[in-house]
């Protein structure tokens, strides 16, 4: 695995991020990644960023990967890949895509190809994201240890159906904009009452960060940690209360069910 040549095809903002965390945890040199994607230049100034190869077409970056992983927008992945599907028969072939599931590319892969459909959201940036893998692929157990030991680097990798890649997809990778939504009103409802507003930002995301950490080091219950902080009569409970007349669970959950909804 240590020895993979990792080439993203499209290096747009998941690729980016998915490199980034990568380099930065020390799961693969950068020396071992290629991208292409569809404007040279932008690749050539990417491709300097973060010290990896740029590439000129996705043939090459395919033929030159031991794992190709697939990051343009959904509905360019069949026309990107089938006309490189000779050279993506031995590779281990990894989507990003959104609603792209195993089934959709049996229908255009040649048959026996390697692949497997994975959601990850931005954090991987910083080595503390979310990678789904489904359930359904057609890697060798091997290469799935391997997948999965290296996505481990930057991500939180949880393996589900078919059928939970919806939610969870939408949780995990639409769910960053929700946290940043609201540690900007939490932000601005501190710089209301004097806080500078750097430091306002940084107490809030670290406050999610140390949130999510201690929910997730102990397994309490979300509504346990909430009753935890709010003293009879106390002031956390007035801010609880001032959050349930406004419908803030409700507004959320709305949130997840207009997206999966569609
Ligand atoms: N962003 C997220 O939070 C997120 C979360 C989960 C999954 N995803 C999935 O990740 C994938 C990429 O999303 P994104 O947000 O990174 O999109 P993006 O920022 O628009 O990046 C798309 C990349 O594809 C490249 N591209 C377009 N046509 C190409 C072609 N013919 N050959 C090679 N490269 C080509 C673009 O190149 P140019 O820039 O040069 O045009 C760009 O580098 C999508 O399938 C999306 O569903 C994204």
């Amino acid at each position: 695995m240590k020895d993979w040549t990792i080439g993203f095809i499209g290096f747009g903002n998941m690729a980016q991020a998915m490199a980034e965390g990568l380099i930065l945890k020390g799961a693969v040199k950068a020396d071992r990644i290629c991208a292409c994607a569809r404007d040279w230049d932008k690749m050539c100034k990417n491709g300097e960023k973060y010290g990896i190869k740029a590439l000129k077409t996705p043939l090459e970056t395919a033929r030159q990967s031991d794992v190709v992983i697939v990051a343009v927008k959904p509905y360019l992945v069949e026309e990107v890949l089938t006309p490189i599907r000779e050279a993506l028969r031995d590779k281990i072939l990894i989507s990003v895509a959104v609603n792209f599931p195993f089934e959709m590319y049996e229908k255009f892969l040649l048959p026996g190809t390697h692949h497997l459909s994975t959601l990850p959201n931005t954090p991987v940036a910083v080595g503390e994201g979310i990678i789904l893998c489904e359930r359904e692929h057609s890697l060798t157990e091997e290469e799935f240890a391997g997948i999965k030991e290296l996505f481990s680097a930057i991500a939180l990798v949880e393996v589900v159906d078919t059928k939970q890649l919806g939610a969870g997809g939408t949780l995990s990778g639409c769910g960053p904009a929700f946290a940043a939504m609201f540690i900007e009103a939490l932000s601005d409802g501190a710089v209301l009452h004097g806080l500078p507003r750097d430091l306002s930002y940084k107490l809030a995301s670290q406050m999610v960060v140390g949130t999510g950490k201690l929910q997730l080091a102990t397994g309490r219950h979300p509504g346990a940690m909430k009753d935890g902080v709010c003293s009879p009569g106390g002031t956390t409970i007035k801010g609880v209360a001032a959050l349930e007349r406004k419908g803030f669970r409700s507004a959320v959950i709305d949130a997840i069910d207009a997206i999966e909804g569609r």
